[in-house]
């Protein structure tokens, strides 16, 4: 939740009569957060928001966080899992992976090729992807926001949504995205406020550095979706409506989707190395998002830049390895996953500490997870592991 903004059309004050243009009433609509007590947008309606009947009961559109076999038989080790062995498959929605997995979160891979004939309302968390290569267009009841490789898609949970596939100019099969269910939300953290609300001056990202969806006109056969499949529970349920979903004329709120591109993120640096929490840039209660962007690096005459062997002990680490020059792990590539479980040590491979005396900066691109709850692995993660990633230590 960023800040307050507003698209289209409103009202003077909320619950009250809202025309249109031709004298027809309008139907407002509350989406609220934690109950009445959080933030809350409030959207206007052609016709009002109303499902149609009971609904049906679907067949899940992608795999369960514990179908098959969950991994509690394979070692707690590190793992280097690789996305690009996913098939590219289905839609936005359809094709999802899961991979890891725990009560705060979920954490995929997408690799759509099509587009999906509906709008999906996301029950059980808010959505995150961050894109790495391809982008599309996100028709919600929020309006449309349209995205590319690089940025991070916010959608709250509860909003009907549509993903429109754009090439990037490699073709729709170039589509590759991290997928994040965040189960108890999506956060900024909360020391880059300051007491109004307001992203302080020394915050990584202004409000200026996110764009939300505004209203206008989708693509025509989106504009005349009327049937919404939910999840909630992990059970996913197909409703229809009797007139166009997103229909909405003005909306103004807290709540609402929005894009930040991850090279908008502004790095800190120190004199001798920072801990990654420096790069935290959304948060759920038991989970940080961190964004390591090209930056220069820590500028003591004696300072190793590279990250020094830890163990974390209390939280799992996972990396998604973007672009540039990985300097730390030997034999990740653009598309990486690097898991390396609490109290586990782990750190650089060797030469890589040494080599890095004396750097000035650092190309890589990467999209960090720390988790306090241990994440355990689906049956597909297995399929993507990478045998030998110990033997990067050796
Ligand atoms: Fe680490």
């Amino acid at each position: 939740m960023i800040g307050y903004r507003r698209s289209g059309a409103l009202p003077d004050k909320p619950h009250t009569v809202h025309r249109d243009a031709g004298g027809a009433l309008l139907y407002e609509h509350c989406h609220t957060r934690d109950g009445f007590d959080g933030p809350f947008s409030i959207l206007y309606h052609r016709q009002p928001p109303q499902f149609v009947g009971d609904g049906e009961v679907i067949t899940p559109l992608f795999p369960g966080r514990s179908d098959g076999a969950p991994a509690s038989d394979s070692p707690v080790r590190r793992r280097h899992l690789d996305s690009l062995r996913a098939p590219p498959q289905g839609g936005p929605v359809t094709g999802r992976v899961p991979l890891l997995w725990n009560a705060d979160l979920t954490i995929g891979v997408v690799r759509p090729t099509t587009e999906d004939d509906f709008l999906y309302m996301p029950g059980d968390g808010d959505e995150l992807f961050f894109i790495q290569s391809g982008g599309g267009v996100l028709a919600s009841t929020f309006g449309t926001l349209s995205f590319s490789a690089g940025d991070y898609v916010f959608i709250p949970r509860g909003v009907p949504y549509h993903i429109s596939l754009m090439a990037d100019g490699a073709g729709a099969a170039s589509q590759h995205w991290l997928w994040f269910e965040l189960r108890t939300g999506l956060k900024l953290p909360t020391q880059y406020r300051n007491p109004v609300g307001q992203l302080r001056m020394d915050a990584p990202y202004t409000a200026r550095d996110f764009t939300a969806s505004e209203l206008g006109a989708p693509r025509g056969d989106v504009a005349e979706l009327r049937t919404v499949v939910t999840k909630r529970a992990d059970r996913f349920t197909r409703h229809s409506q009797r007139a166009p979903v997103l229909d909405v004329v003005g909306w103004d709120g807290y709540v609402y989707p929005f894009t930040f591109p991850i090279a908008r993120f502004s790095p800190k640096i120190g004199q001798v190395h920072l801990p990654p929490t420096v790069h935290g840039t959304f948060a759920t209660r038991g989970s940080l998002v961190c964004s390591f962007v090209p930056r220069k690096v820590d500028f003591h005459k004696d300072a190793i830049p590279c990250p020094y062997p830890h163990s974390n002990v209390d939280v799992d680490e996972v990396i998604f390895y973007c672009d540039g020059d990985f300097t730390s792990r030997r034999g990740v590539h653009a598309g990486s996953f690097s898991l390396h479980p609490a109290g586990i040590p782990h750190g650089p491979h060797p030469g890589a500490y040494e080599r890095s005396i004396g750097a000035t900066e650092t190309g890589e691109t990467a999209v960090m997870v720390d988790t306090f709850d241990p994440l355990r692995l689906t049956t597909d993660a297995l399929a993507l592991d990478v045998p030998h990633y110990d033997d990067s230590w050796t």
